[in-house]
């Protein structure tokens, strides 16, 4: 299946004005691959006609699925592990005891995909119950794509899925074996919420975080649409609160809200506090 050069405008234009996401030249042999499987499904022939469809027929539920289709939607349980380690030794605590009087934690995984990151974290914290009895524990996971959030949201993974990052005592713990899946236990479950949302919009309840973690997301938004999501999670982050992103993704020459935290690797804080915020918002 040979993709013409403005067909995979075309995909690319309709991806970038829905998602911020950027299909590169370099990225573009994707295409085929990925939409392999709709056009088999929806008995669409070729290319052309799926054009077609978009174009001139305006169907509104195709550009929704070629849109799921083209998105990357890797991820696994406990990403890159040192993240991870690093919020369970440093952030968590550092956090937990600022808000001792409140005793109220709201996270948001932006982009989760399938899940896998949310429920790390409330694996994380639930495998530490003495600290966060009796706390009020808020973890959002949203993301563009309604696939993946209802995916999210049944917490079932496959046998893969849960093998890659989680090892067989935590996989014991936290799921319960159904046939040759995993569903997660409804104690982790509960802990989570996911919505479709995209990071362009407002963003998910409670609107304030002490978290964000938004990991390898940006990495395919043009430097307009990156300052704007980065305008976006500094608007909704407390000001003593913190901004993870993935590996190889940097705030540095990308906007000036937010600052490298020199005492957490790998954590971003608001540059100036909140009240750069409110100058930047005018709010
Ligand atoms: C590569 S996955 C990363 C998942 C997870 N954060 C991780 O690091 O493992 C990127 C996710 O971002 C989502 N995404 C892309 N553009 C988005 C947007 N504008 N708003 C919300 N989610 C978006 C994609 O659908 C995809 O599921």
């Amino acid at each position: 299946m040979a993709i013409s050069d403005s067909s995979s405008r075309i995909l690319a234009g309709l991806l970038e004005a829905r998602t911020g996401q950027q299909l590169t030249m370099s990225r573009r042999w994707r295409i085929e691959t990925a939409l392999s499987g709709l056009m088999r499904q929806r008995k669409i022939a070729s290319i052309d006609e799926l054009i077609t469809l978009l174009v001139m027929n305006r169907d509104a539920r195709l550009s929704d699925e070629v849109i799921e289709a083209l998105l990357n939607n890797e991820t696994y349980f406990f990403r890159d592990r040192a993240p991870f380690d690093m919020l369970q030794r440093e952030l968590l605590p550092a956090v937990r005891n600022a808000r001792l009087a409140e005793r109220k934690l709201a996270i948001w995984s932006a982009g989760c995909s399938t899940g896998q990151e949310a429920y790390s974290i409330a694996m994380m914290i639930a495998e530490d119950p003495l600290a966060w009895a009796g706390w009020e524990i808020e973890i959002v996971g949203t993301d563009v794509s309604r696939t993946v959030t209802d995916r999210a949201r049944e917490g079932i993974f496959t046998h893969f899925e849960v093998q890659r990052g989680l090892g067989i005592q935590q996989t014991i713990r936290w799921f319960e074996e159904r046939g040759d899946q995993w569903a997660v236990v409804d104690q982790i479950r509960d802990m989570v919420r996911f919505e479709a949302r995209n990071l362009f919009d407002a963003p998910p309840r409670p609107g304030q975080f002490d978290l964000i973690l938004c990991r390898n997301v940006l990495l395919y938004f043009c430097n307009a649409k990156r300052r704007d999501a980065f305008d976006r999670m500094a608007s909704a982050l407390k000001p003593d609160g913190g901004l993870l992103l993935g590996a190889g993704e940097t705030v540095i020459g990308q906007t000036e809200r937010f600052a490298a935290d020199r005492s957490m690797r790998g954590i971003y804080r608001l540059a100036g506090g909140r009240d750069a915020d409110r100058r930047a918002t005018g709010s």
